[in-house]
């Protein structure tokens, strides 16, 4: 796929992911509407839409059909994983955790809406997001289509593992417990903090998909792994960005890393082994897609653009 072909097929698919998306989110109304304010705020700014494009990617490769007419189940799951990386995205910005002041382009929520409500959205997306899910399993079983329903909630299951104490969370704690530390901080730590705090919900992206669109236990292992080595090459990328990013490209401000004494796979590794791991871990995610069959031809290329990307 040239890079033309990639982008018009990119540009395309965050288009419907917005659509998606902006049809899932809560009204701002009634005594609570400040919490739906500070939701719709934090999801409607942006951002790459990395998860669900994922999602939906793996579910068109196992199932051989998916867009542009995407199935209920799928729109679902797409818009559930954007909802509890957005809502990370908001806990990790408080002051408390990374007390970052701009994101995806704009004011952080709490910035805008104080820490209290910063709190309440992200609680807000998080619940939302199982609350899409499960709604979205009573839906096939009401169509008998006891299957997808089954399915909905081996994805739901995933997803709150993944995002969960044994995943991300977990990885979110490790994070603030190393801050400080300096180089102290040993690799398997730090490939701990990257794995849960980022790899986890990449590997629930692409493991919703599969689930959804019929993987079985090999494939839907395969594509563990393929996250694992997607998400570690991201968060490198990540790492590398809040130091030679520029913010405008970015929507977040640079240096917050060294700003919080956070140890990252540049303080232990350097830059240039950080940019040849990045691209050896893409190739190696690159290299599990291979052994799948069905159109991934658009994966394979979005796997690629992240070593290069500069937001
Ligand atoms: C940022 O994620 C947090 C990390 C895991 C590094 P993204 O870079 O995917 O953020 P958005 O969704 O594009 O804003
Ligand atoms: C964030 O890692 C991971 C999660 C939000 C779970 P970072 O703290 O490096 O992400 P950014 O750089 O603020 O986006
Ligand atoms: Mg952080
Ligand atoms: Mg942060
Ligand atoms: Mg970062």
């Amino acid at each position: 796929m040239d890079a033309a072909c990639f982008k018009n097929e990119l540009d395309k698919r965050v288009e419907y992911i917005e659509n998606v998306i902006g049809g899932y989110l809560p009204e701002e109304k009634g005594n609570a509407s400040k919490v739906f304010a500070a939701m719709n705020y934090s999801v409607l700014a942006g951002g790459k839409r990395l998860r669900p494009m994922l999602v939906l990617e793996t579910y068109r490769m196992f199932a051989g059909e998916g867009f542009p007419i995407v199935p209920d189940a799928v729109t679902a799951a797409m818009a559930a994983i954007e909802c509890v990386h957005t809502y990370s995205l908001v806990h990790d910005d408080l002051p408390a955790m990374d007390n970052d002041e701009y994101r995806r382009g704009r004011l952080t929520t709490w910035k805008v809406y104080g820490d209290a409500i910063g709190i309440l959205a992200g609680d807000g997306l998080l619940n939302y997001a199982f609350e899409i899910l499960n709604e979205a399993a009573v839906k096939e079983f009401e169509k008998n289509d006891a299957v997808m329903a089954q399915r909905l909630i081996r994805a739901a299951a995933c997803l709150s593992k993944k995002a969960g104490s044994f995943g991300m969370i977990g990885g979110q704690t490790a994070d603030l417990e190393a801050e400080g530390k300096g180089n102290s901080v040993k690799l398997d730590e730090l490939m701990f903090i990257h794995e849960h705090k980022t790899a986890c919900l990449i590997q629930a992206a692409l493991m919703m998909g599969a689930i959804l669109g019929g993987a079985d236990d090999d494939q839907l292992n395969a594509m563990e792994r393929c996250g694992y080595n997607v998400g570690i090459a991201f968060q490198i990328q990540d790492d590398i960005l809040d130091i030679i990013g520029n913010t405008e490209e970015l929507g977040k401000k640079v240096g917050s890393d060294a700003a919080n004494d956070k140890v990252t796979y540049v303080t232990l590794k350097g830059l240039e082994q950080s940019k040849a791991d990045v691209e050896l871990l893409s190739n190696e995610a690159e290299a599990i897609l291979a052994g799948i069959e069905g159109d991934h031809e658009f994966l394979d290329a979005l796997v690629l653009s992240l070593v290069t990307r500069r937001k």
